[in-house]
């Protein structure tokens, strides 16, 4: 066989072994193994960028490395180990670029030319095959990468959509809790902020019907509140006698939320509620007022899938809002109480005053004014100058007991009490620095402090008129319209009345609002001032 022929076939067997391999490192010694088999080199070693590559001929990690990089730079002697120094053949490697082959064998010296073709087509299969897998590493690597992304990117856009969600109902949440907060911190009435939770949370938790009951002492619970969306709720006002059904219902009297998945063993009346109106689970959470159970906040459901497992959690959120609205409502009537307790003292005292000025210090004075009357006369006529002085000091008594007679009214108005409100209100308006026109209308039975009230709203607003309005006219009309005393006076005066600027108007509101009632002071600058009062005429 012709050697280049010979050659021929060695070099695609080279190219056969080199290009099988799957990595880069692999066709390195593959390509320094053959090179040195088919030109019966002893050892042979690819260097680049000053480190070995590959090598074979040396023992199991002994390759020379000062040696073999510096016959790949400049040429020279290698070591075949055991027998000597031999001439190094070297070639470049177009890739990986700078990279040498080098090789040393025994015997006969240099290569011949078919030997030098050869080595340099190995080199170019060996650097092909390198760049080749170089490639496909870089390659590899680079879609192994964007796998890890994308699948980065999946996960990522997973755990946003998921929290978005969650984000998306925290608003909601929120969005309803603030509506219903909006109502509580406005003092909207009991019944409304009841209802608008009902409706909040059914509409929340995808429920189908909510609502707000009230533990009755006798062991009962009372509809005050409910919502449903399409189909049948139940009727506020539906009283249930818990008995038994107790037991189910245990834990909200120790201030944790239930969950009932059957009525199994209930009421009758549960159990037909349930079946009537295809309710499939229930989540109630308890109200607590001041530490105790006033009552609860539920939600039903007819899906026959379960709420959610934070369905508590969330009812319990608005049963603290109702807590709240409750205990804010408690307050407020505790105090309308006791704002009425003390107005209602201090009534007591100013009558008490007044009797006592009335039976006592004015009864004295009158008894004295006749005694000096009467010794008045019964003088010597030729004592001028005494009797004139006794004259003077009765005149001054009766002076003295009109004035203490004003102030007996302004104190406790005792005409009240003798005449009631109607004569009351005419002597006002007699004794009135503005002329009065006076309606009075009144066709219920009012209670004293009703009228007390009445007569200082109207005794203040004349007199406001004469201090004040520079009125020429004052009109006051007190009627009944059903259970409410309706209280007017207006003047046609100045206007601008500031309640802020005195204290009669504020002492009014309170009297007022002690009673349960409003004082509006409408008082538009230069068109006359309009006080306005309404009042529960009776106990109802
Ligand atoms: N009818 C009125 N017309 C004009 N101004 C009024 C009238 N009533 C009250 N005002 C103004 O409003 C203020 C507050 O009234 P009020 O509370 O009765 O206090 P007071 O009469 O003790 O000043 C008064 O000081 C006065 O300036
Ligand atoms: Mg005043």
């Amino acid at each position: 066989m012709p050697k280049s022929v010979w050659s021929n076939q060695q070099l695609a067997e080279f190219l056969a072994a080199v290009s099988s391999c799957e990595t880069e490192a692999s066709a390195a010694f593959a390509a320094v193994e053959r090179a040195a088999e088919a030109l019966e080199a002893e050892v042979a070693a690819i260097v680049y960028g000053g480190e070995i590559v590959a090598a074979v001929g040396y023992p199991e990690g002994a390759a020379p490395a000062a040696e073999l990089i510096s016959v790949a730079a400049g040429g020279g002697e290698l070591a075949v180990p055991g027998v000597g120094m031999y001439p190094a053949t070297r070639v470049a490697l177009d890739h990986p670029p700078g990279g040498i082959l080098v090789l040393a064998r025994t015997g006969s010296d240099g290569l011949s030319g078919p030997e030098g073709g050869l080595l340099s087509g190995m080199a170019s299969v060996t650097s092909l095959t390198m760049r080749m897998l170089r490639l496909l590493d870089d390659e590899r690597a680079a879609r192994e990468e964007s796998d890890r992304q994308a699948a980065e990117n999946a996960r990522l856009l997973a755990t946003l959509s998921e929290r978005t969600t969650v984000l998306e109902r925290l608003a909601e949440e929120q969005a309803a809790l603030r509506r219903v907060a909006t109502l509580v911190a406005d003092q909207a009435g009991a019944d409304d902020i009841f209802t608008a939770v009902a409706e909040e949370i059914t509409r929340l938790l995808r429920a189908n019907m909510g609502g707000v009951a009230r533990y009755g002492s006798d062991q009962s619970l009372t509809l005050v509140a409910e919502w449903h969306g399409e189909g049948g709720g139940l009727p506020v006002g539906m009283r249930l006698e818990l008995g038994n059904d107790i037991e189910r219902l245990k834990g909200l009297w120790s201030g944790r939320p239930v969950r009932l998945t059957n009525y199994e063993g209930m009421s009758d009346l549960v159990v037909g509620l349930a079946r009537e109106l295809g309710i499939h689970s229930t989540v109630g959470a308890p109200i607590l007022v001041d530490g105790a159970v006033w009552g609860s906040i539920f939600v039903n459901t007819t899906n026959p899938e379960p709420f959610p497992d934070d369905t508590e959690a969330r009812v319990l959120g608005f049963a603290e809002l109702v807590a709240t609205a409750i205990s804010n409502a408690v307050s407020r009537s505790q105090l309308a109480a006791s704002r009425a307790r003390v107005v209602a003292a201090a009534d007591e005292t100013r009558r008490r005053i007044e009797r006592d000025l009335h039976d006592g210090i004015q009864q004295r004075l009158v008894s004295l004014a006749l005694e000096l009357r009467f010794s008045e006369e019964g003088m010597p006529s030729h004592q001028i100058e005494a009797k004139r002085t006794v004259a003077r000091v009765a005149d001054g008594l009766t002076d003295a007991l009109d004035e203490v007679r004003e102030l007996a009214r302004g104190i406790h108005p005792a005409i009240l009490s003798e005449g009631g409100l109607r004569p009351a209100l005419k002597a006002l308006a007699r004794r009135s620095a503005v002329p009065v026109e006076l309606e009075v209308d009144i066709e219920t039975q009012l209670l004293e402090r009703v009228e007390v009230a009445t007569y200082f709203v109207v005794s203040e607003a004349l007199a406001n008129a004469a201090k004040h309005a520079r009125a020429s006219v004052a009109h006051v009309r007190v009627t009944t319209a059903g259970s409410l005393l309706q209280v007017s006076i207006r003047d046609d005066g100045l206007g601008g009345a500031d309640p802020s600027r005195g204290s009669g108007l504020i002492g009014l509101t309170d009297r007022v609002q002690a009673l349960g009632g409003t004082l509006s002071v409408l008082s538009p600058p230069g068109e006359g001032t309009t006080i306005q009062v309404e009042l529960p005429a009776g106990d109802g």
